[in-house]
C-alpha cells in the first residue's frame, strides 16, 4: 500500500463554545483525512472549545490575553505557542480578539475566518440583527483569509441562505451555524489538499481565481 501523505496540522483559535471546531473534529477524524487539527488555543480559560478539544484527545493552550501588557506582547506570545506546534494552517473560530497586523503578517496565506455575514455586508458583530434591521432577503456566513483589515480579506466561500418572514436573530443565528459548520472544514479541506492558495490576486482554487464573492453555496 503506498504511504498517505502526512496531514496538513491545524492549529485552531477560539474564545467560546467552539461549535466550528466540532464541526472541524467530526470532519476531519478519519485517519485518511488531509487535515489534523494539532492543538486548540483559546484567550479564555472557561472557554467550552477547550473542553471539545480535550474530549477528542487534541491539545490546548490558553493563553489569557489580560496577562499581557498590550496587544503585541500578547500576539507576540500567541505566535510563539503557535509556532510550537508548527501549524501549516491556522485558524479563527470565534477568536475574539483583534489581531495584531505583525501577526497577520506572519500567517499570510495560511490564516482562515470565519464570519457571520455575506461579507463585505456586515463586518462586526450582531450581523444577524442588523440583517433583519435592513429587511434584507438573504443572508450568509464567509470564509476569508485573514488581512489587516478586519473582516475584510479576500473570500474563499459563502453559504446564502433566504431570510424568511418570521426569522428572528436568533433562528437566523441557527440557521447560519448549521451552514458554518459545513463551509469552514470545506475550505480547510481545500487547503489542506493544496487546493486553495493565495497571492497577490486574491484566493484561488484549483489555479482559478475564486472571485469577489468566492465560491457560493446556496442552502434551501
Ligand atoms: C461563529 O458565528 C463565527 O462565525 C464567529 O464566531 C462564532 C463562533 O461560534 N466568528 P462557535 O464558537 O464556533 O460555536
Amino acid at each position: 500500500m503506498p504511504d498517505m501523505p502526512e496531514p496538513c496540522d491545524v492549529v485552531v483559535l477560539l474564545s467560546g463554545t467552539g461549535g466550528n471546531l466540532q464541526a472541524m473534529i467530526d470532519s476531519f477524524q478519519d485517519a485518511a483525512s488531509p487535515a489534523r487539527i494539532c492543538a486548540v488555543i483559546s484567550n479564555r480559560a472557561d472557554a467550552y472549545g477547550l473542553e471539545r478539544a480535550r474530549n477528542a484527545g487534541i491539545q490546548t493552550r490558553v493563553l489569557d490575553h489580560k496577562a499581557f501588557e498590550g496587544r503585541e506582547a500578547f500576539d507576540g506570545a500567541l505566535m510563539d505557542t503557535i509556532d510550537g506546534f508548527k501549524p501549516k494552517l491556522v485558524v479563527l473560530a470565534g477568536f475574539m480578539r483583534i489581531l495584531t497586523p505583525a501577526f497577520v503578517r506572519h500567517y499570510e496565506g495560511r490564516l482562515l475566518n470565519i464570519h457571520p455575514s455575506l461579507l463585505p455586508l456586515y463586518k462586526g458583530l450582531h450581523t444577524h440583527q442588523r440583517v433583519l434591521d435592513a429587511g434584507d432577503k438573504e443572508h450568509g456566513c464567509s470564509v476569508h483569509f485573514v488581512t489587516e483589515e478586519l473582516d475584510g480579506g479576500p473570500l474563499v466561500v459563502q453559504a446564502v441562505i433566504p431570510v424568511e418572514l418570521q426569522d428572528t436573530s436568533a433562528a437566523l443565528a441557527q440557521r447560519i451555524h448549521t451552514q458554518e459548520h459545513v463551509i469552514y472544514p470545506l475550505a480547510i479541506r481545500w487547503f489542506a489538499e493544496g487546493r486553495l492558495t493565495l497571492d497577490e490576486h486574491g484566493a484561488l482554487l484549483d489555479s482559478q481565481p475564486l472571485g469577489r464573492n468566492g465560491h457560493i453555496i446556496r442552502a434551501i
